[in-house]
């Protein structure tokens, strides 16, 4: 491989640097480029060829379909490693002994209580907002509780950022789903590991004893490591370029959950069961879906299908897969939506329009089916989402801030009117 990339402009040669990944992936350093070239830029609709960093946590390739937090199979994770684990291996870059994980789990607790004036502005939101509107808020309106340091050159301040949002989000995260349902809002539990107490502070009854069903906490467990990290996916890169202009945590955090609620991110779980639920309720007839995803004049995309980066197939979306049918199995669950959704992937897999466009499920198409077999109320889907993604976009702030990343500020191809002098409004 060169190490040097040639540009011919205007008979002019310009010559950029090559920089190899530890994974052998290839980049030319445009770094210089405006500079060396006297204005000119590149661009690059939705950064479909552009790397805005360099980052040492999560590695995918999408042509084969892999995907590693800091050097470990995901498949491997999600079968031998906790959630609580991911979180620690995904923020500081190593799997935590016994001895650490401990005083991480402690010291996430010793942040668990969420001030009781929070309740007022959850109050304030009527029960039909959507909970990622909620959910987004409240994690910006902790910045006024807890002002968050932004002192990262700090070990001490930095881990007490991140120990303090990893207690207090599932509390929330709980409180958005609870507030909906008209129950009272918990406080955790510290004699639970991570996943039970997230589980036992969602679900408890008022009026009951809460009895943990294990193969619950562990499908969940599983899934939020799934969606634990991404690299430079919407959400995250969101997260980073606000807390490229030095915003605190917490509100970087809250810009990435408005990103993750769209239907093309995080917000496709939700809608995945929706377009489910609508063709079961049409009668269960897929191929008329299929149809309509493939006809260019109706604005109806196969939800759950097709990734930016992955062309061959998404490995969380196989784990989850065989997660679904286990799980449903396990809770002695037959659901007509987990059959239209295998129809529908068996006739996709197989049809031209979806092969020649290597549209593969995505992690979203099974997520869903799992989420309401546990009870979750389809809009509180893309909220658990975030809450597996939540120690990866504080994992990339970290490492954006501790990198010394320059401000994300982008150019443009400006194509709009020149220079026209003003007409008075009598004029017009
Ligand atoms: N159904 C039907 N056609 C599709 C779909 C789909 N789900 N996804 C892509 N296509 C088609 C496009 O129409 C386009 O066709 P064309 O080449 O004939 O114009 C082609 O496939 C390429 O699609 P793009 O939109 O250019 O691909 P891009 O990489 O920009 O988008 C995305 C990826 C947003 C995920 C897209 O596949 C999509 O909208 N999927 C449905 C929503 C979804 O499941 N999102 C979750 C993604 S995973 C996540 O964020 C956790």
């Amino acid at each position: 491989m060169s190490d040097k990339a040639t540009l011919e402009i205007n008979g002019e040669k310009y010559e950029f640097p090559v920089v190899i990944g530890t994974e052998k992936e290839v980049a030319i350093d445009i770094k210089s480029l405006r500079s060396a070239t006297n204005g000119i830029i590149t661009i690059d609709p939705g950064f479909k060829n552009t790397g805005s960093c360099e980052s040492a946590i999560t590695f995918l390739d999408g042509e084969k379909g892999i995907l590693r937090y800091r050097g470990y199979s995901i498949e491997e994770l999600a079968e031998k490693a906790h959630f609580l684990e991911v979180i620690y291996l995904l923020i500081f870059g190593e799997l935590p002994n016994k001895e650490k994980l401990d005083q991480f789990h402690a010291d996430i607790k010793s942040h668990s209580i969420v001030d009781d004036d929070l309740k007022k502005i959850l109050d304030a939101f009527p029960k039909s907002a959507h909970p990622m509107g909620v959910l987004s808020s409240l994690t910006s309106a902790l910045t006024a509780f807890y002002p968050s340091s932004v002192d990262v050159a700090s070990e001490e301040a930095m881990y007490n950022s991140i120990t303090t949002i990893l207690g207090k989000f599932p509390v929330i995260v709980s409180w958005t789903m609870r507030k909906k349902q008209g129950l009272p809002l918990e406080y955790g539990d510290d004699s639970l590991d991570y996943v039970e107490n997230i589980v036992k502070m969602m679900f408890k009854s008022p009026n009951c004893e809460y009895k943990q069903n294990p193969i619950l906490v562990n499908a969940l467990d599983k899934l939020l490591i799934l969606h634990g990290d991404h690299e430079q996916n919407c959400s995250t890169s969101t997260v980073r370029i606000t807390g490229s202009s030095h915003a605190g945590l917490f509100v970087s955090l809250a810009s990435g959950i408005s990103a993750l609620w769209g239907p093309l991110h995080g917000g496709a779980n939700q809608a995945v069961l929706e377009m489910l639920e609508a063709i079961q309720a049409d009668g269960g007839d897929t191929k008329k879906f299929m149809a309509k995803a493939k006809d260019k004049n109706d604005p109806f995309r196969l939800m759950g299908f097709g990734h930016r980066v992955y062309k061959n197939f998404d490995p969380r979306a196989k784990i989850i897969k065989v997660a679904a049918d286990e799980l449903l199995a396990d809770l002695g669950i037959q659901d007509p939506i987990l059959d239209i959704a295998k129809g529908l992937e068996k006739e996709a897999l197989e049809d031209p329009y979806f092969v020649e466009r290597k549209l593969y499920p995505n992690v979203d198409f099974y997520s869903g089916i799992i989420y309401r077999a546990m009870g979750i109320p389809v809009d509180m889907f893309t909220v658990m989402f975030a809450l597996g993604r939540l120690p990866g976009w504080i994992a990339q702030w970290k490492e954006m801030r501790r990198n010394q990343e320059p401000i994300g500020r982008p150019r443009q191809l400006y194509v709009g009117e020149t220079y026209r002098p003003f007409v008075p409004v009598d004029e017009r």
